[in-house]
């Protein structure tokens, strides 16, 4: 007999879970609702694993006892929706499943009723085999019965309650910004709303609500948050979707040490209620400087002991072509240790140069061993040995190049010999706030551009030397840095509107281009604006933090792939003509690839 939901008689609502059941529930009376996880029929009796939200649990139909139930579970496959009534026994002694957390009880079945079958899945609903990615994105309404992606839907609710209940606590309110919202500068292409009362004219999406929350600051709402979604048209990678989440946050009358205890008693909470660790705090603290010269990155993953260390010093006069080229085309030499590296194999090294070489690199020397070490006198030898920490048994990779770039490869190298090495403590947390950060930074066509946004405050007595050394300019500035993810970034902000301008003005903004795109902030800025400051970390990587995953798929219901499409609703699509039409939007398809 098929039921459907809302019928009368059927409550599964109240019903007790599946997943929930133990052994002090022995002779309850259940009615359970779910899906078939298994069949199994031992000749006269059959067994079936019954799936719902909570987990499962095992329901015995027997003959004799009830054989009209019997003879419908003979019917059940995987997936078909059934209810069941029954009472819950403890199993006998020896049948026990440990490995189910209703492992102690089963149910005996008195009723059975099939509400509604299922085709055959295209992947089994279990977490022991991990169907390709392509097959759980297209059924992604199945992928996510699966018990683990269950439990990420759980994990991130229950991050998202827990980030509320703290910021409510400490006397945040939600305010909700605009998604139909005005360009605002971050970093990454906007994805664009085309107007249909304003033909010609698009709304953006917001890549976050930076202004707005200044904006709120104006408006006396002194703490803000807000659990908001952001979209960005940029590359993507492992941890980052064109969708996104953020736990944005901006309060007034704040410095950066009242940031820092915010969001480190929030990661706190978040680490004690959901995986029971205890975080030390305060957090450790780096310059941005110290981050890129010792561990290549402004995201150093510290689990692991490996350092870099410039030798440039010791090579100063060398002879040694590589060196001599890159140290007097104002370049650097960085060297790290291998710990215990001279066992390391030719064929190793080559994979590790075309590591060097997929960053942009010229390449990697190592010493001893590469033929670089006839070029460099003895003392040049120790030196480098010296300024690395390196012994007998270590190894010594080396790169020269410019500095940034010398910085990005050896960064990658040394993630690459942690990962090959094992030498990665798997079980740490290392938090890490990387501040003060720079104002500005070098664009690929080596502009100068904004480090963080141009709203982020500069270091006053920095600003005495901006026009020489605009990049040394610090800036008040911070990313929170866990296990080499960045998960958090923000900034004290610029307050005073003729620091701004100026600002915005040494980016190389025309006049014009400041009043049209920040106009409403520099005025609101007339009005009384109060010191203010914020965060913004990205929920979504918490989530996979905690998860355990490194997979920003795993942890969003409903994902796009690598190339930004959504493989299961098939977006993007092509529209309607005469939507495009009402929008007076005319596509120019693009360059046919063979011309
Ligand atoms: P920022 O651009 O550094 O700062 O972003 C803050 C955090 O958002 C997350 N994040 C992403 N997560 C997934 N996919 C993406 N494409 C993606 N891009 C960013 C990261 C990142 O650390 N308005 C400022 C914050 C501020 O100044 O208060 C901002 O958006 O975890």
């Amino acid at each position: 007999m098929e039921a459907t939901c809302g019928e009368p008689g059927l409550s599964g609502f109240r019903s007790p879970h599946c997943g929930s059941l133990g052994a002090s529930d022995d002779r309850l009376e259940v009615d359970l609702y779910g899906w078939v996880a298994r069949r199994r029929d031992h000749g006269g009796l059959i067994f079936i694993d019954l799936r719902d939200r909570w987990g499962a649990v095992q329901v015995v139909f027997n003959p004799t006892k009830a054989p009209e139930a019997h003879a419908a579970a003979s019917e059940l496959r995987a997936e078909y929706v059934v209810r069941v009534k029954g009472v819950v026994g403890r199993r006998p002694a020896g049948s026990e499943n440990p490995r189910m957390a209703t492992g102690e009880v089963e149910v005996t079945a008195s009723e059975l009723e099939v509400i509604n079958k299922s085709e055959t899945t295209p992947f089994p609903i279990e977490d022991q085999e991990e169907p390709d990615e392509k097959t759980r994105l297209e059924h992604r309404y199945l992928d996510l019965r699966r018990p683990r992606m269950t439990r990420m839907l759980e994990l991130r609710s229950r991050v998202n309650k827990l980030i509320r209940d703290y910021m409510d606590r400490e006397e945040f309110i939600e305010v909700e910004t605009p998604i139909l919202t005005r360009s605002s500068p971050s970093g990454a292409r906007d994805f664009l709303v085309p107007s249909r009362l304003h033909p010609g004219s698009f709304y953006a999406l917001p890549q976050a609500p930076q202004m707005l929350k200044q904006l709120l600051m104006v408006s006396g709402v002194q703490r803000y948050y807000q659990i908001a979604r952001c979209f960005r048209d940029e590359n993507l990678r492992a941890d980052r979707q064109p969708e996104f989440t953020q736990l944005d946050v901006e309060m007034s009358f704040c410095d950066e040490e009242d940031v820092f205890s915010l969001i480190e008693g929030l990661f706190s909470e978040l680490w004690r209620e959901v995986l029971g660790v205890e975080l030390k705090t305060p957090f450790e603290r780096m310059d941005i400087k110290e981050s890129l010269l010792r561990f290549g990155t402004d995201k150093p993953d510290l689990r692991y002991d490996l350092e870099i260390a410039d030798v440039g010093s010791v090579l100063a006069g060398t002879k040694a072509q590589i060196f001599r080229s890159a140290l007097d085309a104002g370049g650097v030499v960085r060297g790290m240790r291998v710990p215990g590296g001279r066992d390391l194999a030719r064929r190793d090294l080559d994979e590790l140069v075309t590591v060097a070489k997929g960053a942009g690199g010229k390449g990697l020397a190592w010493l001893p061993g590469s033929s670089i070490d006839k070029f460099l006198s003895a003392e040049e030898l120790a030196g480098i040995m010296s300024a690395t920490g390196a012994g007998d048994d270590d190894l010594v990779l080396l790169v020269a190049d410019r500095r940034r770039k010398a910085e990005t490869v050896m960064g990658l190298i040394r993630q690459e010999v942690a990962r090959r090495r094992h030498l990665i403590r798997e079980d740490e947390w290392k938090f890490l706030w990387i501040n003060p950060t720079y104002l500005f930074d070098e664009d690929d066509a080596g502009k100068l551009t904004y480090a963080h946004h141009p709203f982020t405050r500069p270091f006053e007595d920095d600003m005495s030397f901006v026009e020489d050394r605009p990049y040394d300019v610090r800036a008040h500035a911070y990313d929170i840095v866990l296990n080499g993810y960045e998960l958090g970034g923000g900034s004290l902000r610029i307050y005073d509107p003729t620091m701004q301008e100026r600002v915005f003005q040494l980016l190389g903004m025309p006049l014009e281009t400041i009043r049209d795109r920040f106009g409403t902030l520099l005025r609101a800025f007339t009005y009384g604006v109060p010191p203010h400051g914020g965060i913004a970390p990205g929920i979504d990587r918490i989530v996979m933090m905690l998860g355990g995953t490194d997979n920003i798929r795993d942890v969003i219901a409903f994902p796009k792939t690598q190339s930004m499409s959504d493989l299961m609703l098939g977006a993007p699509s092509g529209v309607d003509p005469a939507q495009l039409e009402e929008l007076r939007i005319r596509v120019v398809p693009p360059p046919n690839p063979s011309t």
